[in-house]
């Protein structure tokens, strides 16, 4: 998979696609990541990127063409004949969930613009943005960090990027229940034991411990998770 990302503040995504399991994923070739500095696309000599917007307000609206011209050249690299996905990070987009990553995940090619709310021209939302995707509700300074948090759900479902697909499975959120506790050495610490079902080597009790386990949480924590779970 290639993974562009549009930004004015590329460092922030440089590093930290660098560290741990998304830059193992990208040494190990299952992804590429590139990067583009939206003031090195802006018209010299002032290298503008953003301006104030048309009938008054405030703040600042990312112009046009810097975007445009990044994505023309993705474009002519491809020569065109691969299908991308566009996303824009943006309060108002669609929550983002598992099913949402899932299905990004199959992707060949996806392009992030990291912006600011509000802030995008709406001709690139328009003609070029696929998918406007929020991290939640609430509202952040910019889009370099919901970026890289939907760039993460993305990457560690590629086939081979974490070691087991089981663990990718068995999170909550693959499953309608929420994921059961975990322990491991030592087995007491400062007086804190681990359940004793766990190191009894039951295995059929310890299924069922970790089923309730999940049930107790979901109802507690999530209780309309649960009633997917029961309509299933
Ligand atoms: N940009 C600012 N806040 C955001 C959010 N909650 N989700 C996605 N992009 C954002």
């Amino acid at each position: 998979m290639d993974i562009h990302l549009i930004s004015p503040f590329d460092k922030i995504a440089k590093v930290a696609l660098s560290e741990s399991i998304l830059n193992r994923a990208n040494k190990n070739g299952y992804v590429n990541y590139y990067f583009y500095n939206l003031y090195k696309y802006a018209d010299f000599p002032h290298q503008k990127i953003d301006d104030s917007p048309f009938g008054g307000g405030f703040g600042m609206i990312l112009k046009p063409e810097p975007i445009f011209r990044i994505i023309d050249e993705i474009e002519s690299k491809y020569k065109k004949q691969q299908k991308y996905r566009i996303v824009f990070p943006t309060p108002d987009g669609r929550i983002l969930n598992q099913k949402i990553s899932n299905e990004l995940s199959k992707e060949e090619q996806l392009i992030f613009i990291s912006g600011h709310y509000k802030g995008l021209d709406q001709r690139v939302r328009d003609e070029l943005v696929t998918d406007e995707v929020s991290i939640g509700d609430y509202v952040l300074t910019g889009g370099d960090l919901p970026s890289l948090v939907i760039i993460d759900t993305i990457v560690r479902l590629i086939p081979g990027v974490i070691g087991k697909i089981e663990s990718a499975k068995t999170d909550s959120f693959s499953n309608p229940l929420l994921d059961y506790p975990h322990y491991t050495r030592p087995e007491s610490y400062r007086g804190l034991k681990v359940p004793d079902v766990l190191t009894s080597g039951h295995h059929e009790n310890i299924d069922k411990w970790r089923q309730k386990k999940r049930l107790e949480k979901t109802k507690n924590r999530r209780p309309d998770l649960l009633e997917k779970f029961k309509n299933n």
